[in-house]
């Protein structure tokens, strides 16, 4: 019988699905925010001091690819910056889910 295990497959996928998109929130809480707020806004005091961009423009959103916010969580942003990169203390998986935090605060402040 291949259909339970497809099934039993799917189940599991949909979960750990949700288990990362809930990780990513917590990561974002526990690394990100005190730069970039928990809104993604940067309206934190190292938000300002740093420059920080606000992730809840539409302009900010458009202007880069999945690709692009992976690589600067990865390596840092390009040039100087206070930002660490975090592909040493961050796994693939949760960078990924990160990428995906950063791109729900542009839908949440979409009109
Ligand atoms: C010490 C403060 C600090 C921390 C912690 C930090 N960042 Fe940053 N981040 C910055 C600064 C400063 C920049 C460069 C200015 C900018 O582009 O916003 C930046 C840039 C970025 C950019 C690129 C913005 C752009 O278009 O150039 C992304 C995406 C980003 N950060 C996501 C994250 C994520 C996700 C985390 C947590 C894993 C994180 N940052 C942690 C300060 C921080």
């Amino acid at each position: 019988m291949i259909l339970p295990k497809i099934a039993l497959a799917c189940t599991v996928l949909a979960l750990t699905g949700t288990v990362l998109a809930e990780d990513g929130k917590t990561l974002y809480q526990d690394h990100c925010r005190k730069c970039h707020g928990s809104e993604g806004n940067a309206r934190t005091a190292r938000g300002y001091l740093y420059f920080a961009r606000d992730f809840t423009r539409p302009a900010w959103q458009a202007r880069r690819s999945d690709e692009e916010i992976f690589r600067i969580i990865s390596e840092g942003p390009d040039g100087w910056s206070s930002m660490p990169a975090y592909s040493k203390r961050l796994s693939d998986a949760e960078r990924r889910a990160l990428v995906k935090v950063v791109r729900d605060f542009g839908k949440s402040a979409m009109p």
